[in-house]
C-alpha cells in the first residue's frame, strides 16, 4: 500500500537547514579546530576561509570545485524535498562561479518503517534537478536511519583565475541578492500547519530555483565576490563576506526582497531556533536601524535553505548586471553596498 500521502515528512525531521561547507556555527567551530593538513599550493580555497566549496587546482586552466550538503526534510512532499536538497547542494558550486559536472547521492532512510516509494520520489526530485543543471549522477551511498536525510556531494570545474570567493569584495561595490528571503520562517510555518497551498508552492518554488542562470550571468561582469545565502541567513553570509574581504557593508532593509506574510508569521511564533542563533552570533557584527523591531532583525538573519546568490559587483557594472539578471527572470535586487572600513561590520539602514 502506498502511504506516501499519509506521512508528514517534516514531522520526522529534527532540524533542517545548511551552513555551506561545514555546517551550523556551533558544529563548524569544532571542524575548524581539526589539525590542518600540510599546506598545498594547489588548494585555492580550503578550510581557512568560510567559503562555499573547496577549490583545488589541477592545471593552469582547470580547478575542481567540491561541496557536500544534506539535511532532514523541510517540506512534506518527498519529490519537492529531493528537488530542494539537490538545488541547495549544487548551489555552492554556482556560488564559486563554477560549472557543476558530477554528483553523488547521500541517503539516510528508515527503510523498515517508511514506504520505499517516498525514497523513490526524493531521488526522482533530485534527479530532475540534476538533469536541468546538466549534471551526471555517478553514484552515492545510503544507510538505514530512523530520521530521513538526503543531500548530494557535487563536483564542478572552474578556471583557476575565475574563482568567485567570498573574500574579494571592495569598497564602492554594490551588493546584489538573487532570491527573496524568509524561507526559514515559512518552512517552520509549514511544520506548524500555517501556510496555504499556494504559499507552500511559492516558497518551494524559490528553494527549487537553480542558481545556474544567476551564476552564469554574473560570470560576464566585474564581480569581486560571491556566496550563496543558506543556513546563516542573509546577514550571516554577508558577515562572512565582509570579514573575509576586510571591508564594511551597508544593507538597506527596505530593498531586501522578503516573501509575503513572513513578518506576520514571525510575530505569530514561527521564527526558527537557528534564526535566533544567527541573530545572537551576529550581535557584535551588525548595527540595526532604530526603526527595525526584533522581528525585522530576525528576518534579516533568517536561516535559509537553498537561497540566492549574494554578489559583490563593481559599481560600474551593478546596474547592467541587475538588468541582465532581471531580464532572464532572476528575482534580483540591489540590497546594499560595500563601504570603507576594514572591520567586517554591517550597518542595516531602513533605505
Ligand atoms: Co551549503
Ligand atoms: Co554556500
Ligand atoms: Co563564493
Amino acid at each position: 500500500m502506498d502511504n506516501s500521502n499519509t506521512v508528514k515528512l517534516t514531522s520526522l525531521s529534527s532540524k533542517g537547514g545548511c551552513g555551506c561547507k561545514i555546517g551550523p556555527a556551533d558544529l563548524s567551530q569544532v571542524l575548524r579546530e581539526l589539525p590542518s593538513a600540510t599546506p598545498n599550493p594547489n588548494v585555492l580555497v580550503g578550510l581557512d576561509t568560510s567559503d562555499d566549496a573547496g577549490v583545488y587546482k589541477l592545471s593552469d586552466d582547470t580547478a575542481v570545485v567540491q561541496t557536500v550538503d544534506f539535511f532532514t526534510p523541510i517540506v512534506d512532499d518527498p519529490y519537492a524535498f529531493g528537488q530542494i536538497a539537490a538545488t541547495n547542494a549544487i548551489s555552492d558550486v554556482y556560488a564559486m562561479g563554477g560549472k557543476p559536472i558530477t554528483a553523488l547521492n547521500i541517503v539516510a532512510f528508515p527503510i523498515s518503517t517508511l514506504d520505499k516509494s517516498i525514497l523513490a520520489d526524493i531521488l526522482r526530485g533530485a534527479g530532475d534537478k540534476l538533469k536541468e543543471a546538466n549534471i551526471a549522477l555517478v553514484g552515492g551511498h545510503s544507510i538505514d536511519d530512523q530520521e530521513p536525510k538526503f543531500g548530494l556531494a557535487v563536483t564542478g570545474i572552474v578556471h583557476p583565475d575565475k574563482v568567485r570567493t567570498n573574500t574579494g569584495a571592495k569598497p564602492g561595490d554594490k551588493l546584489i541578492l538573487t532570491k527573496p528571503i524568509g524561507v526559514g520562517i515559512l518552512t517552520t510555518s509549514i511544520k506548524n500547519g500555517l501556510l496555504h497551498n499556494e504559499e507552500i508552492e511559492r516558497v518551494t518554488n524559490v528553494m527549487t530555483t537553480l542558481n545556474k542562470t544567476a551564476s552564469e550571468t554574473m560570470n560576464a561582469y566585474d564581480v569581486h565576490a560571491c556566496t550563496d545565502v543558506t543556513g546563516f541567513g542573509l546577514l550571516g553570509h554577508a558577515s562572512e563576506m565582509a570579514n573575509g574581504s576586510s571591508v564594511d557593508m551597508r544593507i538597506f532593509y527596505d530593498k531586501v526582497p522578503v516573501l509575503p506574510r513572513v513578518k506576520e508569521l514571525a510575530e505569530e511564533g514561527s521564527v526558527p531556533g537557528g534564526t535566533k542563533n544567527n541573530f545572537k552570533h551576529l550581535a557584535d557584527a551588525v548595527t540595526y536601524a532604530d526603526s527595525m523591531d526584533q522581528y525585522d532583525q530576525w528576518i534579516m538573519c533568517d536561516a535559509v535553505t537553498s537561497g540566492g546568490l549574494l554578489i559583490s559587483v563593481s559599481d560600474k557594472d551593478a546596474d547592467n548586471l541587475l538588468t541582465d539578471l532581471q531580464d532572464k527572470g532572476v528575482e534580483a535586487q540591489i540590497i546594499g553596498e560595500v563601504t570603507d572600513g576594514n572591520t567586517g561590520h554591517i550597518i542595516v539602514d531602513k533605505n
